[in-house]
């Protein structure tokens, strides 16, 4: 399975239709759109701190991609007339790069207008998928105890996960069986 040329349908709860897809290196104006729309609590729940505006060299980041060590996906919403909107994504990135075995650790963001309509789930299910494909066994993440909607993700997931409380901060594993 090629990662960088990924894509899949998928439709939110209320019905409208979005793609789930592959991160591109145009993405940048529509990376950029969909972070000044973010609010600070959001971006504070992802980063665990406050974040300035992005520089060049951050979007290059965000949208210059390997689909190696880095994969990075993409929700997109079609609008008429218009450029299609980012409206979330999610990463994993290879613990040991070239070390299957040793895991990768997931992220996630979706615009607060879209939250709750089930990206989450669908989002770490194509995770897991494009995971499994290249011989990861499981999945981590660092979650704040508070983020009750995150943690719901997981433990809805259908993955076996395990959740270990520690300073500030839930580590969270989940198994992606072969
Ligand atoms: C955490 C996050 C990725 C979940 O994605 P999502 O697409 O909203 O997930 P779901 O739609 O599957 O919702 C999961 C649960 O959380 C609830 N929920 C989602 N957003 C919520 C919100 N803003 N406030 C309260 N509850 C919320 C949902 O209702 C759902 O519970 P339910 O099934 O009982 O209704 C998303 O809320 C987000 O981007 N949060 C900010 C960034 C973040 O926390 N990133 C994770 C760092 S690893």
């Amino acid at each position: 399975m090629d990662a960088s040329t990924y894509s899949a349908p998928e439709t939110l709860r209320d019905g409208r239709a979005v793609t789930i897809r592959a991160i591109r290196a145009s993405d940048k104006q529509a990376m950029l759109d969909a972070f000044h729309g973010l609010e600070a609590q959001t971006i504070y729940l992802r980063l665990f701190t406050a974040h300035g505006e992005p520089s060049e060299q951050t979007l290059r980041e965000w949208t210059e991609v390997d689909f190696d060590k880095l994969v990075r996906l993409v929700v997109c919403l079609p609008r008429p007339g218009a450029d299609e909107q980012i409206i979330g994504g999610a990463s994993f990135a290879m613990l040991e790069p070239g070390n299957p075995a040793a895991g990768a650790e997931v992220s996630f963001t979706i615009e607060e207008d879209f939250q709750g309509q089930g990206l989450g789930g669908k989002l770490l299910a194509h995770l897991a998928r494009i995971a499994r494909a290249r011989g990861i066994r499981h999945f981590v993440a660092e979650v704040l105890p508070e983020n009750h909607p995150m943690l719901a993700v997981f433990e809805r997931s259908g993955l076996p996960t395990t959740l270990q409380r520690g300073e500030g901060v839930v580590h969270v594993n989940m198994l992606l069986p072969g």
